[in-house]
């Protein structure tokens, strides 16, 4: 990799993904005829956005311009507010800026927060829209300033379109004080994609569910767990009453009555976890699904296809999604629902 990033050209797409992931994010993108190019490290650009969002790009934005590293930062942030006046004349703005995420890109935080309030400064006031959260419902577009070694790329994205609100689809959980594992901080990403997360007196199918972090993160909203896992869960769980564990392989559980949802968190081969969803979809056993799915293999997209395939095509799951979250390693969040 040169080390200094590629500038993306104006009108293509800007993807990042996390450290390594290059060649599965640039498979993707050919894969779906959007001809792209490897920029520099986490940042690769495609013609088009493919109809379905890449599941290893954490973020994707229309490049409005890319400007080299080395004029004097007035003079820089002034052409940037210009040219994002110029692509976005109306509306609510939420501006951040985001380095890519690897070690050359993360020096560069510093120099992305300097630009960030330059350019700022140099936009109306009234436009920006401070509570990033009320974005989507505001209308507001997504303007990210991607600074990375040798360049900053300009880029924007409605908000409803974004894959992401956090700059550089860094979407960085809280760790709970009480958390069993680190894969709460997994499940409390998927749930921020979500219109609306289990509530009070729903239940859930934990599937994979030791050593109790996902249980623990559903408890906390009032959900009644049925936890599934030969393993043991933590002491603080066994005693609830809204706990229930299952101590049998997953592949031998059959639930009594139909879940609101159901959650999968297996360290277990990816074909047969979504032949084993698949089976809940078809047979009804649960309205809304979230599972992480494991990817250790070096060739994953092939296998990315495959379980795309058995969820819809042999589940029935609907509106799908596959997404490489931040808090995923060699994995990654399908979320999904179905009607009966
Ligand atoms: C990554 S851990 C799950 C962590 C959990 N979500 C949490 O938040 O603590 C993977 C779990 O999958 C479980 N597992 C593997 N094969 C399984 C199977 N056939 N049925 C049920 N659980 C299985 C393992 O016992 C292990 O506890």
């Amino acid at each position: 990799m040169p080390p200094d990033t590629l500038p993306a050209q104006p009108g293509r797409w800007l993807w990042t993904c996390r450290a390594g992931f290059e060649p599965h994010l640039f498979e993707e993108l050919a894969w779906a005829g959007a001809s792209p190019r490897m920029l520099g490290e986490v940042l690769v650009e495609s013609e088009k956005r493919p109809a379905e969002p890449p599941a290893f790009a954490r973020t994707g934005i229309r490049v409005v311009a890319s400007f080299l590293a080395g004029q004097p930062s007035e003079q820089l942030a002034q052409s940037i507010a210009s040219r994002v006046t110029e692509a976005v004349p109306t509306g609510p703005l939420v501006l951040q800026s985001f380095t890519p995420d690897s070690p050359a890109g993360n020096r560069l935080a510093d120099e992305a927060d300097a630009v960030l309030e330059a350019v700022r400064t140099r936009l109306p006031a009234d436009r920006l829209l401070e509570e990033t959260w009320r974005a989507r419902e505001s209308g507001a577009t997504l303007v990210e300033l991607c600074v990375a070694p040798g360049v900053v790329v300009v880029g924007s994205v409605p908000a409803r379109e974004a894959l992401s609100l956090s700059p550089g689809g860094r979407q960085r959980m809280r760790r709970p004080g009480d958390a069993a594992s680190r894969a709460a901080m997994k499940l409390e990403e998927a749930l921020v994609s979500l219109p609306f997360e289990p509530g009070r007196g729903e239940v859930c199918v934990d599937l994979g569910a030791a050593p109790g972090g996902w249980t623990q993160r559903l408890v906390a909203r009032g959900a009644r767990v049925i936890a599934v896992d030969p393993a043991k869960l933590i002491p603080e769980l066994a005693g609830l009453p809204r706990v229930e564990h299952i101590q049998e392989s997953a592949f031998a559980y059959t639930p009594e009555e139909p879940a609101d949802w159901l959650f999968c968190d297996m360290a277990w081969r990816p074909i047969e976890v979504a032949q084993l969803l698949a089976k809940w979809g078809r047979r009804g056993w649960a309205t809304h699904l979230v599972a992480n799915i494991k990817l250790p293999m070096k060739d994953k997209n092939p296998i990315l296809l495959r379980v795309r395939h058995i969820l819809v095509e042999e589940g029935g799951w609907q509106a799908l999604t596959i997404r490489q979250l931040y808090h995923d390693r060699d994995e990654v969040t399908v979320t999904a629902h179905r009607t009966s």
